[in-house]
């Protein structure tokens, strides 16, 4: 409900709710896309304290969101129900992975695979472990002319990521599939010519230990990889050889520690062109490879 106040009356709420603990970011952050109040605006309160400006929620319900993320650890996301990433903005829910900001850099270095036609006028594509299916759409948006498909294992993720697909796109252009990896794609078997991932890929003694936010709230599903973190990434790469048309690329997300590890399990699936890419921060954080356009060009 739409609440007038004054910006001093905003100031100094901001304040209280800090002094209750969490992070300036994390508050700016719930006052933006529950209260309506965009960063410029809040700038220009604190400009003109005596200015008054016209909330999208009440003071007291944003206060209640608030608490409840310093006192059970829940991610905002969740108890705002939507998270924004690249230009789309995604509904979230407990059961699925809050998309997280380094998978933008996966989508941008899908996308540079098929610049120019590289994958052909009509390419397919696919989205193995979609979640809330950020990747598939931004993929559908992105790639208008391809065929794409998005899988998980999780119903409720595939749910989700059909609710987000149809409240983005509009009308059915994506083909959901629940199941197992490729698996769940048998039918398109050497016709993929792009083929993203962003897997579990956290080894489970990490797994254990991260913060209550993500451990306790986010899907276990979507995070741990198993004792090396890298159950997930193996079975992908070893069905690429497989799943993958011939040319066609792979590109995963890993740890930030695993790319060796990814790099050689992309080796030994019999991909080509195996490259590392950075994230934002520098860090080796993705990998693709391409299956061979005939068997002679994987020989040594
Ligand atoms: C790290 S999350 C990624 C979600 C989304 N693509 C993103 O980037 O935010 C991994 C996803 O893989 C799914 N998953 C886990 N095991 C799977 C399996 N065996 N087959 C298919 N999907 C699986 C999980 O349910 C989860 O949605």
């Amino acid at each position: 409900m739409a609440e007038l106040l004054t910006a001093k009356a905003v100031l100094s709420w901001r304040q209280a709710m800090l002094g209750q603990g969490g992070e300036s970011s994390a508050l700016d952050w719930l006052l933006d896309l529950k209260g309506g109040l965009r960063w410029q605006q809040l700038q220009a309160l604190r400009l003109y304290p005596e200015s008054e400006i016209a909330l999208e929620q009440d003071l007291g319900t944003l206060e209640q969101i608030w608490r409840q993320h310093l006192e059970q650890a829940i991610p905002l996301q969740y108890l705002v129900g939507r998270c924004p990433w690249r230009d789309i903005e995604l509904e979230v829910a407990p059961g699925v992975l809050i998309p997280r900001q380094e998978t933008e850099v996966l989508v941008d270095l899908a996308l540079d695979c098929a610049k120019g036609d590289q994958l052909g006028s009509a390419p397919r594509w696919a989205d193995l472990g979609t979640g809330s299916g950020c990747i598939a759409i931004a993929l559908a948006k992105g790639l208008p002319n391809a065929q794409g498909f998005a899988v998980d294992r999780s119903a409720e993720a595939l749910r989700q990521a059909e609710r987000n697909a149809r409240a983005i796109l509009g009308s059915a252009c994506l083909d959901f599939r629940e199941g197992d990896w490729w698996d769940a794609i048998r039918d398109q078997w050497g016709q993929l010519d792009l083929v993203v991932s962003n897997p579990p890929y956290i080894p489970a003694a990490v797994w254990a230990q991260l913060e209550p936010v993500v451990r306790e709230h986010e899907p276990e599903l979507a995070l741990n990889g198993g004792s090396d973190g890298l159950e997930a990434l193996r079975t992908i790469a070893g069905g690429a050889a497989l799943g993958l048309a011939p040319g066609g690329w792979l590109l995963l997300e890993h740890h930030y520690d695993q790319s060796k590890a990814v790099l050689e399990l992309l080796e030994a699936a019999g991909l080509v062109n195996v490259q590392a890419h950075k994230d934002l921060e520098g860090v080796q954080r993705f990998a693709k490879a391409q299956r061979p356009l005939q068997p002679e060009q994987n020989r040594p």
